[in-house]
């Protein structure tokens, strides 16, 4: 069997990591196709080494572009490979462009797709990655999902119940394999040399294209930073060129205890998270890391797509009003949340997988097409119509 495995950005990489090792443990051929949507050395490569990935056996070095352009780039690469690969299923994680690229290219060419991470929703349109999920699950034909709220969704959409499986998630497999090397990094000593810090990240093209929300949550920063020793934000390159962009990043550097970094690796990154007392982000996966860190984290955006990590984690969704951060950081500090780590967030999300794959998934769903084409309606010619 032949599992070719899908990674395009950053959050992809500590995905299909533990996959890749499960699958490969099994026998199963697990080769990976590196888009390229993210190619600086320390939003890819870096991953790869620090996570023991092996290397891609393509690139299809994509690089950047507008939804479209990118998109399109993928699936014109992506074709060819699937042919010359011959692969039995193609796995696509998360929810960017690559991946909703990817499984479109590939059940055109009948092969099925799995998708990893199946059924988040944020119900909000306007972010692209919602519409990437929609439309991955709509042609997807194996959907494991990460927390209960997917499931729900799916099935509420009309998936049918063979086709969804709840397996937890997959990049806590990858979080608690290297915890304690996380720990021996260092990094907390060396970048922050305090406990009393936050971390914030931000690179969602709503709040950090926008200049009037982009400078709301720099004020609101700004408010905040005395209740801290130190800020520490490492910035994506979307988020470094927006604030030269709107003129900001004096401002920001302004602020007393801001610390701003380049992105950080893997490990450094999952260190420094450990150890703060708060996290603010508009990054998907940071809420999920936190909920499992047991770190406090407030999502500066409108809504989540992953409500677990409300309803049992330690995350809360404050928006951007910068009023409502300053005041939700505040309450938070006198009465910090106290989670739980969801179900199936064990370590074995990945192994769920492999062996649901190895016990017949891919026969399975061919004959549940099948059974789909034959139950098809036939359609009422129209003078039938008339004529009753
Ligand atoms: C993408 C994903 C988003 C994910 C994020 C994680 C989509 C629609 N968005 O957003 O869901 O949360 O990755 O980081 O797929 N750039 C570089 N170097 C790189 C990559 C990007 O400088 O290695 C810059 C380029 O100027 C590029 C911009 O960042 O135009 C945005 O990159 P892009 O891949 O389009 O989207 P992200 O904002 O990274």
């Amino acid at each position: 069997m032949k599992v070719l495995h899908v990674a395009g950005a950053r959050p992809n990489f500590m995905k299909i990591a533990p996959l890749v090792a499960a699958f490969e443990a099994e026998g199963v051929a697990a080769p990976i196709c590196h888009t390229g949507q993210h190619y600086d050395e320390r939003m890819s490569r870096l991953f790869f080494e620090e996570l023991g990935i092996p290397r891609p056996s393509v690139n299809l070095g994509v690089g950047s572009g507008t939804h479209a352009a990118q998109t399109a780039a993928v699936m014109e690469r992506f074709e060819p490979v699937v042919l010359e690969k011959r692969p039995d299923l193609v796995l696509v994680v998360g929810d960017v462009n690559s991946t909703l690229a990817c499984a479109l290219v590939a059940v055109k060419l009948g092969v099925p797709v799995a998708h990893v991470e199946a059924g988040l929703r944020s119900f909000d349109r306007r972010m692209p990655e919602e519409i990437n999920r929609m439309a991955t699950d709509a042609v997807s034909d194996l959907l494991y999902c990460s927390e209960p709220s997917g499931r729900r969704n799916l099935l509420a959409e009309g998936a049918s119940p063979e086709r969804v499986q709840l397996v937890g998630n997959v990049m806590i497999d990858t979080l608690l394999r290297h915890r304690d090397r996380a720990a021996a990094t260092g990094a907390r000593g060396r970048l922050v040399g305090t406990d009393r810090y936050a971390v914030v990240t931000l690179h969602r093209p709503a709040n950090v294209d926008d200049r009037g929300i982009a400078e709301g949550l720099v004020e609101a920063l700004a408010e905040i930073a005395p209740h801290f020793d130190a800020l520490l934000f490492p910035l994506h390159p979307r988020t470094c060129a927006a604030l030269d962009r709107h003129g900001l990043t004096t401002r920001l550097r302004s602020i007393d205890g801001m610390r701003l970094l380049k992105p950080l690796g893997y490990l450094e990154f999952l260190d420094i998270m450990a150890g703060a007392a708060l996290v603010l982000t508009d990054s998907g996966g940071i809420q999920e890391e936190t909920t499992v860190l047991g770190v406090p984290c407030l999502t500066l955006r409108p809504n989540t797509e992953r409500p677990v990590t409300v309803d049992e984690g330690t995350n809360r969704v404050v928006g951007t009003a910068p009023a409502d951060v300053v005041a939700a950081v505040q309450e938070v500090l006198r009465d910090p949340p106290n989670g739980r780590v969801p179900d199936l967030w064990d370590g074995r999300a990945a192994q769920r997988i492999v062996e649901h794959v190895r016990s017949g998934a891919i026969d399975a769903i061919a004959q549940l097409r099948e059974g789909e084409r034959s139950r098809a309606p036939t359609p009422t010619p129209d003078w039938k119509d008339e004529r009753e």
